[in-house]
């Protein structure tokens, strides 16, 4: 019998990268998933194979090519936290769903999380959503190194988290609800550039590791921004957020993980009424997210960034 899974799409809203230090960092799922489904499968011709990955999800033109190989480690992974004999009964995995795989939307995050929930159900093996988070980390591995863990939790819990990666070794991560009056529409505007989080991870790290009075000194306003956009979620503040926003870009900026074309689409749409807008994710190409209350902002700040030959995306955070 076949079985289905899903994982949320996401944007971070406040203090990717700083969240890899421990530092808060605040995401929120989208409107958009993706969808695994396993069914068995017959390695007719190709004794050695045991599985077969079918990936149906649109993309960003050359995202699944780039990505292919820490594909194949990240199911490697995967099959291993689930522990599951796919000799013993191998299997078709096909990937779908609205969330377009590209850079800055948690796409890969996504997809471990659906398959983990397919795995569960197609092997009855009944996970509970910790043992799905804990399997989608692991699977994250294969496309970042060592994740924060930020990712793999907002795809598969959704809604609107507030997360603190785990100061000491073996011990939990933070991860609180955060709960927002009503949805907000945002926009987010896509470069089209496929960008490598391990390499902008260890590019921080490095950098830091250069200048690390400086760098301390960025880590402190994000711990602060953090906490500032907390309480301005939980009055709906969105003025508020809006200019968080903006502050926590320019920090991302002094970190060196944004590029000239995130800082464009920040710019068009700050220019065309949003009310704050950063990069979003790893950076370096991938997405930005714009705060874009109400209809008429939302189609203004979308439409102009498409007017500059970008793709969009019209969702929602807090849902
Ligand atoms: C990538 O979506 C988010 C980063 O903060 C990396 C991580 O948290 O693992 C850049």
């Amino acid at each position: 019998m076949a079985a289905q899974g899903y994982g949320y799409g996401k944007v971070i809203l406040f203090n990717e990268h700083f969240v890899v230090y421990g530092i808060p960092a605040i995401a929120s799922a989208i409107g958009m998933k993706t969808t695994a489904t396993i069914e068995p499968w017959q390695p007719d011709n190709q004794p050695e194979l045991n599985y077969l990955l079918e990936d149906n999800r649109l993309e960003t033109p050359g995202y699944k090519t780039e990505k292919f190989d820490q594909q194949k480690d990240s199911m490697k992974y995967i099959f291993e936290a689930a522990e599951v004999d796919l000799q013993a009964q191998p299997i078709k995995i096909t990937l779908e769903g609205d969330l377009v795989a590209s850079s800055g939307i948690g796409a890969s995050a996504a997809s471990c999380a659906a398959i983990a929930r397919a795995i569960s159900g197609y092997f009855e093996l009944d996970f509970s959503n910790e043992k799905i988070n804990s399997i989608a980390y692991e699977g994250e591995k294969g496309y970042h190194g060592t994740p924060s863990g930020i990712d793999n939790t907002a795809a598969t819990y959704g809604s609107l988290i507030w997360f603190k990666k785990a100061q000491v070794k073996g011990a939990p991560n933070i991860m609180e609800r955060l709960t927002l009056e009503k949805p907000v529409d945002i926009v987010m505007g896509n470069t089209g550039l496929v960008a490598n989080t391990t390499e902008a991870v260890a590019g921080v790290r490095a950098r830091r590791d250069q200048d690390p009075e400086g760098y301390n000194k960025i880590f402190d306003e994000a711990k602060q921004l953090a906490i500032d956009a907390r309480y301005a979620f939980e009055a709906y503040d969105l003025s508020k957020i809006g200019e968080l926003m903006d502050t926590n870009h320019k920090l991302l900026q002094d970190i060196e993980v944004s590029c000239k074309e995130l800082d464009l689409l920040v710019k068009i749409a700050r220019d065309n009424g949003a009310l704050g807008a950063k990069l979003t994710g790893g950076g370096l190409g991938g997405n930005m997210v714009a705060l874009t209350p109400g209809e008429d902002v939302q189609e203004a700040v979308a439409s102009a960034i498409e007017k500059e030959g970008f793709a969009t995306l019209r969702t929602k955070i807090g849902i």
